[in-house]
């Protein structure tokens, strides 16, 4: 299907100088992420899908964040440094330049895409069509235009009594009646690579913006009795700009709306769009479900049957096939087949959770691998520790892997028992089925089999509230349950001693 653009040289100028300063940010605007990627990343990953010969990039505004970025994205960038944003023209023209230089004289040939690198939703699709049918047009210039309810600040496609494209005319230089036209050049250009290096240096600056309009060129190969010709884009959507926070976020309702569809439609079950959130990268098998209120972030991967939500954000995270995460925080975390995570529970990078395994409510891990079947169930701190398979970690179980000044690790053997409310003192190990009493602290190795405990023996100090807590509403209450000689449950008092 892309046969035609690969038998032509194809060149893509990628237009990143502007400011963007309706952001108002510190952040050059197209490094501002939708969908988990920057919006010139999702540019140049659209860029990249047509295979084209080589990429020019026209950086300016901040070009010490912009040129490195592009640079990590696509490595055998040619970058061009436009210093002064003269106009679109300019810009390509400098793009020119640039490539004029690496081609070490070499006449540029075949064709040229200019694209806008604020535009995310663009697909590599649409940009092979529009290519292949201005090559079969045998053009000079095409124009990838669409048809738009406000074409406000938009260049218009003017065209003759034949339909013939005669000119794009900018929103500033247009006439009341060409402002009616609501066909708009979306930004995207296809050009003769011979015809516009010859064009470039005959655009004027001789208009309302006094910018060299890379649109004029639309002019020039008219009056040179070339052919031009305009590429209608059903999905308007895809040469969408954002100049703004707000554009920003509807830009990223849409591209979202988008992405979730896809999914679907590759059987994925999403209860509700509009509260899930997918990021670009993110890879799901069919017949994962995804309850409301999920966000899945970064590269993470949900094996089929897994269930995801309500109300988890997971990033970065490997998760198995019938895995079941409910209300979750995750990060750089690979959770096993059929484990269970939740609810309510905190994975920071580096938890591994096998398969069949728990993470339960209000329990956070960190760099810690907790293996098949085993499980930490209910409020606790598990930090750089390796729990063998099939353990099972008590109720409010501290890991205490900080000494105050140097992190340590722990192990618990595969089929240990621990105690509720234990603390273990790392650097520690808890051998192969062994158990410990409930609030253990285990500052020592538990050998394999052994019951660990910790603390004395219980001593009851009769009489001490009465004496050191006399007058409070506590002392009254022990001194009422006294009189009627029992303690609650009908159970008779204690001696005092310590058995
Ligand atoms: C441009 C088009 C207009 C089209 C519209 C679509 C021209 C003259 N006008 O208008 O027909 O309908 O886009 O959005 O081409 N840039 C540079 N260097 C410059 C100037 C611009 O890199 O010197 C980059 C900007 O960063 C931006 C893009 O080119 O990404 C478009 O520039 P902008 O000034 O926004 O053009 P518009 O006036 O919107
Ligand atoms: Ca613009």
């Amino acid at each position: 299907m892309s046969e035609a653009v690969h038998d032509h040289e194809l060149t893509v100028v990628v237009l990143a100088a502007g400011g963007g300063t309706r952001m108002k940010s510190k952040t050059m605007k197209v490094l501002h992420q939708v969908s988990g990627r920057s919006m010139v990343g999702h540019v140049l990953t659209a860029v990249q899908g047509v295979k084209p010969r080589r990429i020019v990039a026209v950086v300016g505004h901040q070009r010490d964040e912009v040129g490195p970025h592009i640079r990590q994205l696509v490595p055998d960038v040619v970058l061009a440094v436009q210093d002064e944003q003269r106009g679109t023209g300019h810009a390509v023209r400098i793009a020119v330049e640039a490539l004029t230089e690496r081609l070490m004289g070499a006449p540029l040939r075949g064709t040229v895409l200019v694209a806008y690198a604020d535009t995310p939703l663009l697909q590599a699709e649409s940009l092979r069509a529009f290519a292949q049918e201005h090559e079969a047009a045998q053009r000079a210039v095409s124009i990838l235009s669409g048809v738009v309810a406000d074409p406000f600040g938009y260049g218009r496609v003017v065209r003759g009594d034949d339909g013939d494209v005669e000119a794009i005319v900018e929103e500033n230089d247009a006439t009341r009646d060409q402002r009616e036209i609501r066909e708009i050049n979306s930004g995207i250009l296809a050009f003769d690579a011979e015809f516009l290096v010859g064009a470039l240096p005959r655009l004027s600056n001789d208009n309302a913006k006094g910018e060299y309009y890379l649109t004029d060129t639309v002019k020039i190969a008219r009056d040179d009795g070339l052919h031009v010709g305009a590429h209608l884009i059903d999905d308007v959507g895809q040469t969408e700009g954002v100049n703004d926070r707000v554009q920003l976020a509807e830009m990223g309702r849409e591209m979202n709306r988008r992405i979730v569809t896809q999914w679907m439609r590759e059987g994925v079950t999403v209860m509700d769009p509009a509260t899930t959130w997918i990021d670009a990268d993110v890879k799901l098998e069919p017949d994962v479900t995804i309850l409301p209120g999920v966000q899945l972030l970064g590269a993470t991967v949900v094996a089929e049957d897994a269930v995801i939500g309500p109300d988890s954000t997971l990033k970065d995270c490997e998760v198995g096939a019938g895995a079941r995460v409910v209300r979750a925080h995750a990060e750089l975390a690979v959770i096993g087949e059929a484990a269970s995570v939740g609810p309510f529970a905190y994975l920071r990078p580096g938890s591994l959770l096998g398969a069949g395994g728990k993470i339960g409510t209000f329990v956070e891990v960190k760099n810690s691998e907790i293996g098949p079947g085993a499980k930490v169930p209910h409020l606790s701190y598990v930090g750089d520790a390796e729990i063998g398979e099939q353990a099972n970690i008590g109720a409010g179980t501290i890991f205490a892997n900080w000494d105050g000044v140097a992190k340590h690790h722990t192990r618990v053997g595969r089929l240990a028992r621990t105690g509720s409310n234990n603390t273990f003192v790392a650097p520690v190990e808890i051998g192969e089925g062994a158990t410990t009493g409930g609030g253990t602290v285990v500052r020592r190795n538990v050998p394999p089999g052994a019951l660990a405990v910790s603390g004395g023996p219980q001593r009851n100090l009769a009489g001490w509230v009465a004496s050191k807590r006399a007058g409070t509403p506590q002392a009254a209450a022990a001194e009422q349950a006294l009189e009627g000689d029992t303690e609650p449950g009908g159970v008779p008092a204690d001696d005092g001693e310590g058995h």
